[in-house]
C-alpha cells in the first residue's frame, strides 16, 4: 500500500449554534478581519448579522467585502485582496456558499502573494495566505475544508482550478441552522455536487483508506437526505445530515480529488453559466455508467451506501443499482434532467469536450476517456439518451 497524506483544517466545529463561536475562533488569528460574503443571501437570511455580532463581541474590527458574485472572477479576487492589505486584516472570515468561500480563500492567498490568482493555476504560491475561518451557508461544495478554489477568467472563458495546501482554511465552522432557509434549487444543486464529490473521490486513483471512509459516509448521508432536505427544507435532521455529508465529501475529495464529472462540468459553467451543481447532477449518472466496467466492485459499495439491496446479484448488476439510485434521487429533486433543457446546443460539444479533455481532473478518473468518448457523453447528457 502506498503512503497517503490526509490534509484538513486545523479545527472543524460542527453543530447547531456553532456560528456564535465565530468571534472566538477568529480571534485566534488576530483582531482585524476581512469578512467576505456574497451580495445578498447571507444578508437576507440573517447570517451576516449573526457573524458580525459575534466578531464585535470578541472585539474584532471587521471590514466588509460583500461583492462576491456567483462564479467569482479574477477581478473580484484582486479587489478583495487589495482591500485585505489596505485594511491591515490578519484573518479572513468567509461566509456563504461555494462562491464566497472560494473567493475568500483566493483573496487570503493573494493578500500575501504577488501577481494574480491565475498565476497559480500552473505554479505554486510561495507564501501562506492569511488564515481563513470558513462558514458555509449551503450544503455542497465542501470548500471550507479543501485546498481548491475555482476562479473564472472571464476573458478566456475558463474556470481555473487552483490547488494549493495554502488554500485550506485554518478553521471550518459548520452550523446547520444557516442552511435552513436555502431554497430548493440551491439545496438540490449543491447537494448533487456533494454527492458527486463523494462518488468521484471514492473512485479516484488517488483514493486512500482514509478518504474511502469519508466518501462512503458522505454517500450514505447525502443519498438518504438530499431529497428530504430539498422538498422539506425545514427538516432539521435532513439539513444536519446534508451539512455533515458534504463535509465528509469535502474531506474525501480534498485529498483524493474529483474526476471526469468535474472535468466536464467546468466548461459548461465557463461557456454557458450553468451552475456547478446542476451541471454535475446531469453528468453524474452518465459518467458513472461509463466508469462502471472499470471498477464494478467500487460501484457495489456505492450502491450499498445508497441503501440498495445487492444480495445475490453479480458485481455488474449490483453496481448498476448505484447508477439507477442516483438517477432516482436526482429526478426526485426536480432539477432539469438534460443539457438541452438548459439551452446547450449540440454545436458546442466539440469545444466543451476539448476543454474537458485537457482538464487535470481527467487524470484521476478510473477509466481514461478518449476525446470522442467525452463528446459521446455530452451528447447523451444533451438528450437524456
Ligand atoms: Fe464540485
Amino acid at each position: 500500500m502506498s503512503v497517503s497524506l490526509f490534509l484538513s483544517p486545523e479545527r472543524i466545529l460542527f453543530g447547531w449554534g456553532s456560528v456564535e463561536k465565530t468571534g472566538e475562533e477568529t480571534l485566534r488569528y488576530g483582531s482585524k478581519a476581512l469578512l467576505v460574503s456574497g451580495k445578498s443571501s447571507s444578508r437576507a437570511n440573517g447570517a451576516l448579522t449573526t457573524v458580525m455580532s459575534s466578531l464585535a463581541a470578541s472585539g474584532i474590527e471587521a471590514t466588509l467585502f460583500c461583492e462576491v458574485e456567483s462564479d467569482p472572477s479574477v477581478h473580484t479576487v484582486t479587489t478583495g485582496a487589495a482591500l485585505a492589505r489596505q485594511s491591515g486584516a490578519s484573518v479572513v472570515v468567509a461566509l456563504g456558499g461555494g462562491s464566497p468561500l472560494d473567493a475568500a480563500k483566493a483573496i487570503a492567498l493573494m493578500a500575501t502573494n504577488p501577481g494574480q490568482i491565475g498565476d497559480y493555476e500552473k505554479t505554486m504560491p510561495t507564501q501562506p495566505g492569511l488564515p481563513v475561518v470558513a462558514i458555509p451557508t449551503t450544503a455542497g461544495t465542501g470548500s471550507e475544508v479543501t485546498k481548491f478554489v475555482v476562479v473564472t477568467d472571464t476573458e478566456r472563458k475558463v474556470k481555473m482550478l487552483i490547488n494549493s495546501p495554502y488554500l485550506i482554511p485554518r478553521t471550518a465552522l459548520l452550523d446547520p441552522q444557516l442552511t435552513l432557509s436555502v431554497p430548493p434549487a440551491f439545496t438540490a444543486g449543491p447537494g448533487m455536487d456533494a454527492l458527486t464529490h463523494a462518488i468521484e473521490a471514492y473512485q479516484s486513483s488517488l483514493a486512500s483508506p482514509t478518504t474511502d471512509v469519508f466518501a462512503l459516509s458522505a454517500i450514505k448521508l447525502i443519498g438518504a437526505n438530499l431529497v428530504q432536505a430539498t422538498l422539506n427544507g425545514g427538516n432539521i435532521s435532513a439539513r444536519t445530515a446534508m451539512l455533515l455529508g458534504q463535509l465528509h465529501a469535502g474531506l474525501a475529495f480534498g485529498n483524493a480529488s474529483v474526476a471526469l464529472v468535474h472535468a466536464m462540468s467546468r466548461p459548461l459553467g465557463a461557456h454557458f453559466g450553468i451552475s456547478h451543481g446542476q451541471a454535475n447532477a446531469i453528468l453524474l449518472p452518465w459518467v458513472m455508467q461509463f466508469n462502471l466496467p472499470a471498477c464494478p466492485e467500487k460501484f457495489v459499495c456505492i450502491a450499498e451506501a445508497l441503501g440498495c439491496n445487492t444480495a445475490g446479484l453479480s458485481l455488474r448488476q449490483a453496481g448498476q443499482l448505484s447508477v439507477s439510485r442516483v438517477r432516482e434521487i436526482y429526478a426526485d429533486t426536480g432539477l432539469p434532467l438534460t443539457l438541452s433543457e438548459l439551452g446547450i446546443p449540440a454545436t458546442a460539444i466539440p469545444t466543451l469536450a476539448g476543454d474537458a479533455f485537457q482538464s487535470g481532473s481527467v487524470l484521476f478518473n478510473p477509466r481514461k476517456p478518449t476525446l470522442t468518448e467525452i463528446e459521446q457523453l455530452y451528447h447523451a447528457c444533451l438528450t437524456g439518451k
